[in-house]
């Protein structure tokens, strides 16, 4: 059973399963996402517990468990989640799923299928920064986030500056050797006829290898928005992606929400949002993050207007 945890002005937290959850949003409501991240299970085979409280090693409460009796399972309990959410994609909606080598390529086939393989609009793969610890073979430190676009075209707000990285160094060195009259580097392309001028300052197009996002526990931990639940995401690499992918105004979903890292950072962003999980310590933890980011923004607002 789907449970109402939080109402907001922007958005709700609902407890429980996600897959009755968004059949009966899709049986109830024309109301349709333009961004859904879905940050599933990894299958790590692990139950998966949170460490609360102060002290950075209390054992915490069982946050969620990740054992399906292998990778059949765990693609078994995503396929009618899939095509539940597939039934909610409106006009340029993506889909952004979230997994790391142990089960992306099966998912990639799965969501293919689910999809359409023509969705299919790239992939993120996401260098959290942990850094490399295998020595009986190669480390993996990455994982990868699949992005789909059911309608075929997808929201991409190419201009917005979280979708810009630095120039190499040696391009930089070799290319960008003019100075405007303000100081700014630029390189001046002539192409066709026209001439082109890339500033230094505002970087290049973004590319698909993103390192510039670090993981919870990496070597900035990121101690102010640490939760303390397990597989906490980043909300730099939220941020990146909604801002992509969503305007403001429009509806960001997360049906597998955990600490409700996305859901924070559409609300900040003025997205309206919806969270489920159904997990009862992440609803817990998101619920509060939410109402403090609830009372963070009155206590701003009064005060701009006091
Ligand atoms: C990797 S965690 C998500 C972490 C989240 N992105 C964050 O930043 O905190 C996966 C979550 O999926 C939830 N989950 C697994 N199966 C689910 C289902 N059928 N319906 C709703 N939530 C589910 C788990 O409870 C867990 O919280």
């Amino acid at each position: 059973m789907t449970v109402l945890a939080l109402e907001t002005a922007l958005g709700r937290l609902l407890s429980g399963d996600c897959l009755p959850a968004l059949e009966e949003l899709a049986r109830s409501s024309d109301d349709r996402f333009e961004l859904a991240y879905v940050d599933p299970p990894f299958n790590t085979g692990k139950v998966h517990g949170a460490r609360l409280g102060d002290g950075a090693r209390q054992l915490g409460q069982t946050a969620y468990a990740d054992a399906w009796g292998g990778l059949d399972g765990l693609l078994a309990m995503l396929e009618p989640r899939l095509a539940a959410l597939a039934r909610l994609a409106g006009e340029r909606s993506s889909v952004w799923l979230h997994l790391d080598h142990r089960a992306v390529h099966e998912v990639k086939v799965l969501a293919d299928r689910v999809f359409g393989r023509a969705a299919f609009a790239g992939e993120i793969i996401w260098v959290p920064g942990n850094g490399a610890r295998r020595r009986s073979g190669p480390s993996i430190t990455h994982q990868t986030i699949l992005v789909y676009a059911p309608d075929g075209r997808m929201i991409w707000n190419a201009e917005d500056p979280m979708l810009r990285e630095p120039y190499a160094q040696t391009s930089l060195q070799m290319h960008f050797s003019h100075i405007d009259a303000d100081g700014r580097r630029f390189r001046e392309r002539h192409i066709g006829g026209k001439s082109y001028r890339y500033y230094a300052d505002r970087g290049r197009l973004l590319g698909s290898v993103w390192t510039d996002c670090p993981a919870m526990r990496a070597n900035t931990p990121l101690v102010r928005e640490t939760t303390g639940y397990p597989t906490q995401k980043p909300e730099k690499l939220l941020e990146r992606i909604v801002r992509a992918a969503s305007r403001p105004g429009g509806l960001v979903l997360d049906p597998m929400c955990g600490s409700g890292t996305t859901l924070a950072v559409a609300a900040r962003l003025g997205r309206r949002f919806l969270g489920i999980d159904r997990s009862p310590l992440a609803i817990e933890i998101a619920e509060r993050r939410l109402r403090q980011l609830e009372a963070a923004r009155a206590t701003n607002e009064s005060t701009v207007q006091a």
